[in-house]
């Protein structure tokens, strides 16, 4: 009989036969293992750096700080944020099966977030994208292995050719597919309530005035405000947007325009719909910005300060300039302004010279 020296391994190595692992059993046993990964992707997803900008805090004589999202997150973007969060509420709620396929509509950042976080966890991924959608974000998805379904654009779920609707379509077809659907996923919101507020309270010591962001689903500026308001009811929550998009009327009336919605293309924000994932009980004011602005905006900004802002982020700036005289800001007041993601994603699309004007 073979003896080992090391009790507890012999269990294992030379022990009685093991017990067959029954269905529920390799269930079980998944379960354990995708739930520890989780646990470990949590540690690296989120804390992101917040830094003084000397540069719009002279500009603006106030004290304007960023929030930068590119470092850290392993998608580079904020929006491993929430595909954390819808990840795991799928996977700990058994709403996809071991070897089933996420499924997101996504204008690029949250497909890349779902896609590599889905991955280490032994997912497959699909992302529906609209065509405009920047050819180093597609090649990143395509990078990744996720498979890339390019539509005509992401206006919801009444067109039939969008994102959303194509996303629909598919997983209401293959059982085991799970459409995280980022528009309308509480995960979402929540997401930025548990993580992107309290970082940001935490890291101004409290003494935020002021929180801006673009608004794409929403979930960023109404997860933020969301907790930022619940500490300080004073603190301002300001969003952007492109022109033409519907949500600044929609704050103001509560309205939606008649007739066809067309807004600048600036990725990731602008809407011709309310999504589920907008909480306007959270959102102050939306301020809108031109594709020209901001595109200025981005140009001179990485000219004075070296920094290549993401195509949002630029909006976000561009609404500081043009909207400053209405901001009411002086040097007591501390602005914390979101930049999801970095102007590497746009090369092609902002930083190439004489791009002509779209539209979505
Ligand atoms: C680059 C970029 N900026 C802003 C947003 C908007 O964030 P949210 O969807 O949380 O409103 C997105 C969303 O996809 C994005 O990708």
């Amino acid at each position: 009989m073979l003896v080992s020296i090391y009790p507890f391994v012999s269990a294992f190595v030379i022990g009685p036969q093991k017990p067959k692992m029954t269905n529920s059993m390799t269930k079980k046993f998944y379960m354990q293992t995708d739930l520890e990964s989780i646990s470990h992707l949590k540690t690296m997803v989120g804390n992101t750096p917040l830094r003084k900008c000397s540069f719009l805090s002279l500009r603006y004589h106030t004290n304007v700080f960023v929030k930068e999202e590119f470092h850290n997150n392993p998608g580079m973007s904020s929006k491993d944020r929430p595909a954390l969060f819808m990840l795991e509420d799928a996977i700990r709620g058994k709403k996809i099966k071991k070897d089933g396929i996420f499924v997101e509509a996504s204008s690029g950042n949250t497909g890349v977030s779902i896609a590599l976080l889905a991955k280490r966890l032994g997912y497959r991924s699909k992302i529906f994208i609209s065509g405009k959608t920047s050819v180093e974000k597609t090649d990143l998805l395509k990078s990744i292995g996720a498979c890339v379904e390019i539509c005509e654009n992401s206006n919801g779920l009444e067109d039939p050719h969008s994102t959303q609707s194509r996303a629909q379509a598919f997983v209401d077809e293959n059982p085991d597919a799970y459409f995280t659907n980022q528009y309308y996923n509480p995960q979402n919101l929540h997401a930025h309530y548990q993580t992107t507020g309290p970082e940001i309270w935490e890291q101004t010591g409290g003494q935020v005035t002021h929180f801006v962001a673009g608004i794409g689903t929403g979930g960023t500026i109404s997860g933020v405000g969301k907790y930022l308001k619940e500490k300080n009811s004073t603190v301002s929550v300001w969003g952007v947007e492109p022109r033409g998009s519907v949500l600044a009327g929609f704050l103001e009336t509560g309205k939606l325009p008649g007739g066809k919605v067309s807004f600048d293309c600036i990725d990731g924000i602008g809407r011709n719909f309310i999504p589920g994932s907008f909480d306007p009980r959270f959102v102050d004011n939306i301020f809108q910005v031109d594709l020209e602005g901001t595109r200025a905006t981005a140009h001179e900004y990485t000219g004075k300060t070296g920094f290549l802002p993401g195509f949002s982020s630029a909006a976000v700036l561009a609404a500081m300039d043009r909207h400053i005289s209405t901001m009411n800001l002086n040097y007591l007041h501390t602005l914390v302004l979101l930049f999801p993601d970095h102007g590497s994603r746009y090369l092609s699309k902002l930083y190439t010279p004489n791009k002509s004007t779209l539209t979505a």
